[in-house]
């Protein structure tokens, strides 16, 4: 966050980069962040797994739902919920558009984690 209390945004890339339910990878200052395209909405989660930080680019992502390959955990990445098993989440990262450009915020949404259950509409 910058010293006037507001997030640094840093262009990953443009929105044609990612298909709709694609996903890739970036460093976004000293973090590594997750950017999906869910049915043409952007969002930008934590790379690294919740359960044993393995990186989540490596998993499969089919109709919305990312599947950590180290130990198959689910994601729901329109919301960054655990399917299986519950209760978990992914640490979301704010994301703006500016035209074409997907911009995501250098510091991880700092709500927390349960915001992720509370904030599903305003993601984008
Ligand atoms: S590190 Fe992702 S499920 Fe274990």
């Amino acid at each position: 966050m910058a010293e006037d209390g507001t997030d640094t945004y840093i262009e990953v890339c443009s929105k044609s980069d990612i298909w709709i339910g694609e996903m890739e990878a970036f460093k976004v200052g000293r973090h590594n962040v997750l950017v999906v395209n869910v049915d043409g909405e952007f969002r930008a989660y934590d790379g690294r797994c919740p359960h044993q930080g393995r990186p989540l680019i490596h998993g499969e992502l089919e109709d919305g739902v990312l599947t950590c390959r180290a130990h198959q955990w689910t994601f729901d990445v329109r919301s960054g919920n655990s399917i299986n098993p519950s209760a978990q989440c992914l640490r979301r990262f704010p994301l703006r558009i500016e035209g074409d450009k997907v911009m995501v915020a250098e510091q991880p949404d700092q709500a927390g984690a349960t915001a992720h259950r509370h904030n599903v509409g305003n993601l984008t």
